[in-house]
């Protein structure tokens, strides 16, 4: 359990769409909030917005693929706020170019921004986290994509960014159980954010600059997705959020529907694979195996 009230939180991408709701459901549960986002205007204005409303929340840009623009963050954030304990690592950008026409340029935005700009925003808040003993709880936004990555078609580079969060914030939660520090992931499955319109304006120079038009989801993808054409307004993700950091939940998800998918895309590639080894070892015998040293203590 992880109280909410009292703490001082940070969401990157926070000037928008689900960014904007997990700020909007961390004030309403008590926490203050810095708004960080690559448009800084956008983060004044959920800022403004908050504060106007009574709670307390401070603007900071942030480009969260370049590690010192992070670091800058955190020193403005804190100074405002005091002590960050929750770190919601949630914003990202999109594409929906194949693999083998994909720019070098975009690829590497794409990871960059998505699977490095959690990683980065976690190994700049979470020495200080552990250092102060007070417990927390960190977030990684990553994408139903992410976890089920053949429901939505031609979304490589995407789909493996965010699949490496779900394996990020799985794997971290096994080091930060010993400092009472909880970790999620949230993989949105369909909220109202404005990425089809804003996306290409979130590029950085480094990788092209910011663009004007929308996001071109191709016919192949949109019409063969299998998630459902239906998105959840941002405040309740966000309060679906707190709901997971509150029960120190790993997974946390926001559609009910997308329960029998899951199952279902699941079953059929666990199905596949292991009828795929018992073939295997009928027509080879079981494999031949090694047994571990284990009388080393620490080995690899
Ligand atoms: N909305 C959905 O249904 C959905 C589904 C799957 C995953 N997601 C993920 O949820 C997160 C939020 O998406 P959204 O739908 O609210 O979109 P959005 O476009 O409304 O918000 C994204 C925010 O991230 C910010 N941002 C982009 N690049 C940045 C950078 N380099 N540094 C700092 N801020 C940056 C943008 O300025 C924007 O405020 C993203 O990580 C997205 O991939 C959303």
């Amino acid at each position: 359990m992880t109280e909410i009230r009292g703490r001082a939180a940070v969401v990157t991408g926070g000037g928008s769409g689900i960014g904007k709701g997990m700020a909007l459901a961390l004030v309403e549960q008590g926490a203050s909030v810095a708004i960080a986002d690559i448009i800084y205007e956008n983060a004044q204005a959920v800022a403004a917005e908050i504060n106007a409303a009574g709670g307390k929340a401070f603007p900071v840009h942030v480009d969260v693929c370049e590690r010192d623009s992070i670091r800058k963050m955190k020193a403005e954030a804190e100074a405002a706020l005091g002590p960050i304990s929750l770190v919601l690592a949630n914003a990202g950008a999109t594409n929906f170019d194949t693999l083998h026409e994909i720019r070098d340029s975009e690829a590497d935005w794409i990871i960059q921004v998505n699977l490095m700009g959690v990683l980065q925003t976690l190994q700049a808040f979470l020495p200080d986290m552990i250092a102060r003993g007070e417990g927390g709880h960190v977030v990684g936004t990553a994408s139903i994509a992410g976890f089920l990555p053949t429901t939505v078609p031609i979304h490589t580079v995407y789909a493996a960014a965010k699949m490496g969060i779900v394996g990020l914030m799985m794997n971290l939660s096994c080091e930060l159980e010993e400092h009472r520090i909880g970790s999620t992931v949230y993989p949105p499955g369909g909220v109202i954010g404005n990425m089809k319109a804003g996306n290409e304006r979130y590029r950085p120079a480094r990788f092209g600059g910011p663009g004007t038009g929308e996001v071109f989801v191709p016919a192949a993808s949109f019409a063969n997705h299998k998630v459902g054409k239906n998105d959840l307004l941002p405040i309740e993700a966000g309060r679906m959020v707190c709901r997971g950091i509150r029960n120190n939940r790993l997974i946390v998800v926001d559609h009910s529907y997308q329960r029998q998918l899951w199952e279902e895309d699941y079953a059929s590639h666990v199905r596949q694979a292991y009828d795929d080894i018992a073939e295997y070892e009928r027509e080879h015998g079981a494999p031949e195996k090694v047994l571990w040293d284990t009388t080393g203590a620490e080995s690899r």
